[in-house]
């Protein structure tokens, strides 16, 4: 196994929902914002934007949406938007028409690039000392967050990253061992629960000892639980969310 810096970080990596009062400066906000710029795009066609949310009352809304009471509470909260509305205006005023901005193909593009720049201010942040989370659940409620936002068509609210000095020190949670996620020149299909246990013991044990929140639970009772069960939930508005911003239309 290698080691250095930037592996020792990535390896110790925690996501953190508690922050200290003490906000980030534009100094760090800058590097941040020029470290995701600077990630890889498909196509180069730099398809995301990120929005800093500093007013308390948009930050409550958003938290209504997620439904977790960390989000938007305390740290610097950045909302990942997929963004196809700037280059639609670059051909618009062109004269040109919208071409295959509104595919499915091209807006997967965008959700890429927008994952791939969160994950990169991410590991930036951590390097600096700083901790954060990425929040899927911005996207409670879709079509109410492009409300709270004021966002235009063609763009879509993908993921927030709530940034701050760390405020807690969580356990290092178990990930699955390497022969069940990684493979060599063939897929070893139908996986047995068998090969499950000795992780999901690792996972019991890590809810037991962990500081907040503990709780009796293993990765194998998570994936056959409520998150993955068939429910409808203002999740699935997605679909009407993309349409009404005019992205993902086939
Ligand atoms: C796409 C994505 C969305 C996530 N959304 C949330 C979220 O809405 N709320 C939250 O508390 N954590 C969220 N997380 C963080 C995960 O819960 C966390 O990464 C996972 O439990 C593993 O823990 P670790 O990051 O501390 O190793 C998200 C992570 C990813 C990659």
């Amino acid at each position: 196994m290698i080691h250095n810096d930037t592996i020792d970080r990535q390896l110790n990596h925690r996501t953190i929902r508690a922050f200290k009062d003490e906000p980030l400066t534009k100094d760090e906000l800058t590097t941040l914002y020029q470290v995701a710029s600077q990630t890889p795009t498909s196509n180069f066609f730099q398809q995301f934007s990120i929005m800093h949310v500093t007013d308390p009352q948009v930050r409550a809304q958003i938290r209504d949406i997620a439904k977790q009471k960390y989000v938007g509470a305390n740290g610097d909260l950045l909302i990942f938007i997929v963004d196809l509305y700037r280059n639609q205006q670059i051909r618009q005023q062109l004269g040109n028409n919208d071409g295959r901005l509104h595919t499915m193909d091209v807006f997967m593009q965008a959700v890429e690039d927008t994952t791939l720049a969160v994950q990169n201010v991410l590991v930036a942040a951590e390097s600096m000392g700083l901790g954060g989370v990425i929040l899927g659940s911005i996207k409670n409620d879709p079509v109410k967050l492009i409300k709270v936002l004021g966002l235009p068509k063609m763009t879509m609210p993908w993921l927030g990253l709530q940034l701050g000095h760390p405020d807690q020190e969580p356990q290092l949670k178990p990930r699955l061992p390497l022969d069940l996620v990684a493979f060599e020149d063939h897929y070893p299909k139908g996986f047995k629960l068998d090969q499950f246990k000795d992780y999901d013991s690792r996972v019991t044990q890590y809810y037991d000892l962990r500081d907040t929140n503990k709780r009796i639970d293993s990765f194998t009772h998570q994936i056959n639980g409520a998150k993955l069960n068939d429910q409808m939930s203002q999740r699935d508005d997605i679909n009407e969310a993309l349409f009404n911003q005019g992205l993902a239309m086939g």
